[in-house]
């Protein structure tokens, strides 16, 4: 049995669930797979979050890997954490590397970068395995043409917060979860976080009421919020702000995979065309335009 009085007082400050979104398959870059909850007809976006693609886990066969190749972008964030595989990124201002498993890659691309998001050689010409994310997460209008910068994170140096019974696991990729505190600089304040849920497990995660806040399920089935509303894999949860937790539990015979990504929103005007997203339809006309002029460069 659970202690009424704890539950009582945890569920009085835990959030709602404002609904449940199923994701779309699509397909991005040279057409590799993906699963998006947003931008969808449903949700166009969770303020300050633009996109979320999950790459599905797949096994790929020898040539069949899909990357994204020399693309520009400006006036946000991309966000590439990585479960299997390895990308290689390269960018027009000379900067290249190597994500894999469990890896981050923070990209503020800001004024403009143009780069290439490719499987390695050995996922292009062997084949494997592939399982990852990417999430866009947009600029206040005074950042949206600072100075481009790539935070590279190993996983290695990525904090992990675990429960006391063991039940929970948290990789702690921005803000903190159970005492332990991101080691990346996001421009505005930001959680992301990936937790597991072992069976009969119970997450209480403090995020800000002034957060927008949504659960990712990567894989598995939980129970979400205070109305404990079920949600498996590829469905986004979405908060409602009425809290400053989220409650998030498994059942006795179910385990979680599951993101938590809660940030600030900007309350500005969202103009986006592609892979660019501004405040104006004149400012996405000047980002085509330095693009096409070769001002956000070319990955030699
Ligand atoms: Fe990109």
């Amino acid at each position: 049995m659970k202690n009424t009085e704890n539950l009582n007082l945890e569920r009085t400050k835990s959030r709602s669930v404002k609904g449940i979104i199923t994701s779309i398959a699509t397909r991005e870059g040279a057409g590799f797979a993906v699963r998006r909850p947003f931008p969808t007809h449903s949700l166009s976006y969770v303020d300050p979050f633009l996109l979320l693609d999950h790459m599905e886990p797949v096994t790929l066969a020898p040539g069949a890997a899909r990357g994204a190749p020399d693309h520009p972008h400006r006036g946000f964030e991309t966000v590439t954490y990585m479960l299997e595989g390895h990308f290689v990124h390269r960018d027009s201002a000379g900067n290249s590397g190597t994500i894999g498993p469990g890896d981050v890659q923070w990209m503020t691309a800001g004024q403009g970068v143009v780069h290439s998001e490719m499987p390695d050689d050995e996922l292009l010409e062997n084949g494997g395995r592939l399982h990852g994310f990417q999430i866009w997460v947009n600029l206040p209008a005074r950042e949206k043409l600072i100075a481009p910068r790539y935070q590279d994170i190993p996983s290695s140096q990525i904090p992990i917060a675990e429960s006391e019974d063991g039940k929970v696991w948290v990789k702690v990729i921005a803000g903190q979860s159970m005492g332990k505190e991101a080691v990346i600089d996001t421009r505005t304040p930001i959680t992301f976080l990936h937790a597991k849920l072992k069976p009969g497990a119970k997450l209480v995660q403090p995020v800000s009421s002034q957060y927008n806040t949504f659960a990712y399920v990567v894989e598995g089935k939980g129970y979400f919020g205070n109305e404990q509303l079920p949600a498996e894999t590829d469905q986004l949860v979405l908060f409602s702000n009425n809290g400053d937790t989220v409650l998030i539990e498994t059942q006795e015979n179910q385990e979680l995979s599951v993101l938590i990504l809660g940030g600030l929103p900007l309350n500005e005007p969202v103009a986006r065309y592609g892979p660019f997203v501004m405040n104006t339809q004149s400012e996405i006309v000047q980002a085509l335009q330095d693009y096409q002029a070769g001002r956000m460069g070319a990955i030699s």
